[in-house]
């Protein structure tokens, strides 16, 4: 089974499991609105990915934190887009919680699915009989995915920095992205009883382009194309990187982080494997023809509006 087939698997199996036919229905629809069909469930990829080529020993495990990632990141997304923070009625090509069903249940489906990611990782130790170690593996990845979605520098942290005055840009975009992708591989490499420091720099690098490509899609990008609207952090003000650097700076800087990405896999048996695969993520992000003829068709623009 490829690594996208196990974690469509495994967030089917999560939901039926938890989620219980006495829920509220507009919630129980709300929640399933917001997960699936998923986007490019990268987070879970990549948690996947790394417990792999650490030679995971409880794929039961893994495929937990995998669903607790993307749960968090659904989570995120639904709170980002109501009105009191991006207000954006299109999210996946579908429309968005709270434009679909209200705020009252958008709010109430973040919530949901926050807990909910924290229920996917204890009905593991509800199901199986784990040892001392793999009870600590467990702890270890609740503490991991705590920090990359809590204060004082997970998602939270990150929407919050909306509301200041002063920001870093790279501090913001650290907390808001790079710490989920963070916690993504260190959470791979728990679940396979490996050493999560060896992966720590994949996941931040990954993270901080990650975001740099978001700022840039919302340039470049069509909401066709992206399943979600553009211009929004020029519109709404947001501290971006294409603003900082320039769409031109801003993708040295993708393509940087890219390598920087590739060049930190530790030596293992899948690193060319999982090479390859930031490769091919890094092209979806930002495809390099499609960012060369918008450039060439804005200088264009630009040229004869002199
Ligand atoms: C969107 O994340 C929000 C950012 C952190 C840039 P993704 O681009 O991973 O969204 P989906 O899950 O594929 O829709
Ligand atoms: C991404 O924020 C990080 C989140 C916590 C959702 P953005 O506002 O930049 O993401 P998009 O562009 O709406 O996906
Ligand atoms: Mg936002
Ligand atoms: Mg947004």
């Amino acid at each position: 089974m490829d690594i996208q087939a196990r974690i469509q698997t495994a967030m089917e199996r999560h939901f039926q499991q938890i989620l219980a036919v006495s829920t509220p229905p507009t919630l129980h629809a709300a929640m399933k609105h917001a997960v699936f069909p998923g986007g490019a469930r990268i987070r879970p990829q990549l948690c996947t990915a790394v417990a792999m080529v650490c030679g995971e020993d409880d794929p039961f495990l893994t495929d937990a934190g995998a669903v607790a990632l993307e749960l968090m990141h659904c989570a995120s997304l639904v709170h980002d887009d109501m009105p009191c923070f991006d207000d954006a009625q299109v999210r996946r090509g579908q429309t968005t919680v709270h434009a679909e069903f209200s705020e009252p249940i958008a709010l109430l489906t973040g919530d949901a699915l926050i807990v909910m990611a924290y229920q996917v990782l204890l009905s593991h130790r509800a199901k199986h009989t784990l040892s001392a170690e793999h009870s600590q593996r467990l702890m270890e990845m609740m503490h991991i995915l705590s920090q990359g979605v809590g204060a004082p520098n997970g998602i939270v942290a990150g929407q919050a920095w909306e509301c200041e005055s002063k920001v870093d840009l790279w501090q913001y975009q650290r907390a808001k992205t790079g710490a989920l992708f963070s916690a993504s591989t260190s959470l791979g490499a728990v679940a396979a009883g490996a050493n999560p420091a060896a992966w720590f720099v994949l996941g931040e690098s990954l993270g901080d382009a990650y975001q740099i490509a978001d700022d840039i899609r919302d340039v470049i990008g069509h909401i066709d194309l992206i399943g979600k609207p553009v211009g929004q952090d020029a519109g709404h003000g947001r501290p971006s990187a294409a603003q900082a650097l320039g769409l031109e700076g801003a993708n040295s800087q993708f393509k940087h982080l890219i390598e920087t990405a590739a060049k930190s896999v530790p030596d293992c048996v899948g690193r060319d494997l999982l090479r390859s695969m930031i490769f091919k993520e890094s092209e979806r992000l930002v495809p390099q023809q499609a960012y060369q003829a918008y450039l060439n068709s804005h200088q264009a623009v630009q040229v004869s509006m002199v």
